[in-house]
């Protein structure tokens, strides 16, 4: 059969080319044109997949949105508590998640691990494009899935796993990973954002159909790489992102797009030995209950769970003519703003001192309702004093001074009183009273941060 002719596209002049450029012969932008296959045998595969069969009368396509009728989601159980948090409660059939991540985070070891347990119950097929199966099965020996009826297709045509797909109409598919997938009908490499968006809308077009829900895992690597999966993001229906230090072993598991849940949950796992377990109570892998200056606690909140994360300071007088500053797991701006206010409304000579602030555990922190903690756990590093043991700081810092309220305080503080904590340092105003008498804790309201400051230390 004679091979489907493609094309090239500037996306940016949208010039047409039969032949790969590096640069537009139109506009002469770099890096633009993206292969794209005839529409011709496009058409084919969607005849052969019977995708242009719609429900409704003679060319009629559309249905009134009152005559359809609600049908509720059978979700489907990943084995995994943390996965279905992230997931908003299971897989949904016929939708697609798209599992991204650094190269070695444990994308793999997470699917199969899901997929054995998911095996036991339901019919699931795991495609492993990059891995060999007697790899797939070494691993799957060790994380000790033995009992489990997966079913395996080492593969990386495309056109096999539609078919494999077509035959078996398993309840879960997971394709490891979609950059590693190759339709035969483009010329370019697998892995090109060409590749990864045809590989993946023929495999879309099939599970819609037949109520598969697919997982699609891509890696996020640098420059042409990210691209793959972030073309990707538009089409699928849930993103998760798996990411984590390299040097620790915990695992965070997000939602940055959820179409049949919420986003911004956080799922915890700890990579081991024989796999990844869960952490279903995280906030003791971040907080270390040690008296030292510069160390301050604050409450997190992820999606609809509250982590208490110890922050750590450490300000000394600098030697350079423009001091230093680095933050680790918050961002360096908020690090400045706050550096900004303590200078100008607590009079602290920070332009005369190196600041260096950290997260435990590796984590990102972007709320602003870190503001307070930070501050806290600079003045304590900066006059050498302990905060007062089981104190948490909630609140963000006005570019005044001020302390303003912050959203979710009573799963806060619910968190903070669940791990021992015996004080929290709020905004005024924050609106606990609804909470009455289930506050277990001494709470200290203040309108500024210079009054949270004598109210939590004792100095200003
Ligand atoms: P993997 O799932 O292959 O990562 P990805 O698919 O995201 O590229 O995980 C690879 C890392 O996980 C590897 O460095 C070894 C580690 N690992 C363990 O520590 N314990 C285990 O039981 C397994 C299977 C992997
Ligand atoms: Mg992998």
């Amino acid at each position: 059969m004679a091979k489907p002719v493609s094309h090239y596209i500037c996306q940016s002049c949208g010039a047409q080319t039969s032949q790969f450029f590096g640069r537009c012969p139109s506009c002469g932008d770099w890096n633009s044109l993206i292969e794209q296959i005839n529409s011709s045998s496009k058409s084919l595969r969607k005849l052969q997949l019977g995708t242009s069969a719609l429900p409704g009368k003679g060319s009629k396509h559309s249905v009134p949105m009152s005559s359809l009728d609600e049908k509720p989601i059978n979700r489907l159980k990943s084995g995994y508590l943390e996965l279905d948090r992230v997931l908003g409660g299971g897989f949904v059939p016929g939708s697609i998640v798209l599992v991204g991540g650094d190269p070695g985070i444990g994308k793999s070891t997470l699917l199969l691990q899901s997929a054995t347990a998911m095996a036991l119950h339901k019919s699931v097929l795991y495609v492993s494009a990059e891995e060999s199966a007697q790899q797939v099965k070494l691993r799957w020996e060790r994380l000790k899935g033995t009992n489990s009826d997966l079913q395996l297709l080492a593969e990386t045509d495309l056109d096999v796993v539609l078919e494999e797909l077509q035959c078996l109409k398993p309840d879960v598919a997971i394709i490891d990973s979609i950059q590693a997938l190759n339709d035969d009908s483009l010329s370019s490499a697998p892995g090109s954002v060409a590749q990864v968006r045809e590989c993946s809308s023929a495999l879309q077009r099939l599970a819609k159909k037949q109520e598969t829900a697919l997982v699609l895992v891509g890696h996020v690597t640098k420059e042409g790489l990210l691209a793959g999966p972030k073309v990707l993001e538009h089409l699928v229906d849930a993103v998760l992102t798996f990411e984590g230090d390299r040097f620790a072993t915990h695992r965070l598991l997000r939602a940055v797009k959820n179409r049949y849940g919420a986003t911004h949950e956080l799922g915890v796992f700890e990579m081991q030995g024989a796999g990844l377990t869960e952490i279903g109570n995280p906030s003791e892998l971040f907080i270390h209950s040690e008296s030292a200056s510069g160390v301050a606690t604050i409450v997190a909140c992820e999606g609809t769970r509250s982590l208490l994360v110890d922050l750590q300071a450490l300000v000394s007088p600098t030697c350079y003519p423009s001091p230093r500053r680095t933050a680790t797991g918050l961002e360096t701006n908020r690090l400045l703003q706050i550096l900004a206010v303590l200078e100008k409304h607590l009079t602290l000579p920070m332009s005369r001192s190196d600041c260096y602030l950290a997260v435990a555990g590796g984590l990102e922190v972007e709320e602003p309702a870190a503001d307070l903690g930070v501050a806290a756990a600079i003045i304590s590093s900066y006059r050498d004093l302990t905060i007062p043991p089981g104190t948490v700081f909630i609140g963000e810092i006005g570019l005044g001074g001020q302390l303003r309220p912050v959203g979710q305080i009573v799963q806060r503080l619910n968190e903070a009183m669940r791990l021992g904590f015996s004080r929290a340092v709020i905004p005024k105003s924050s609106g606990i009273h609804e909470m009455g008498s289930a506050i277990k804790l001494e709470v200290l309201e203040a309108g500024s941060l210079n009054e949270a400051i004598v109210l939590a230390l004792g100095v200003n």
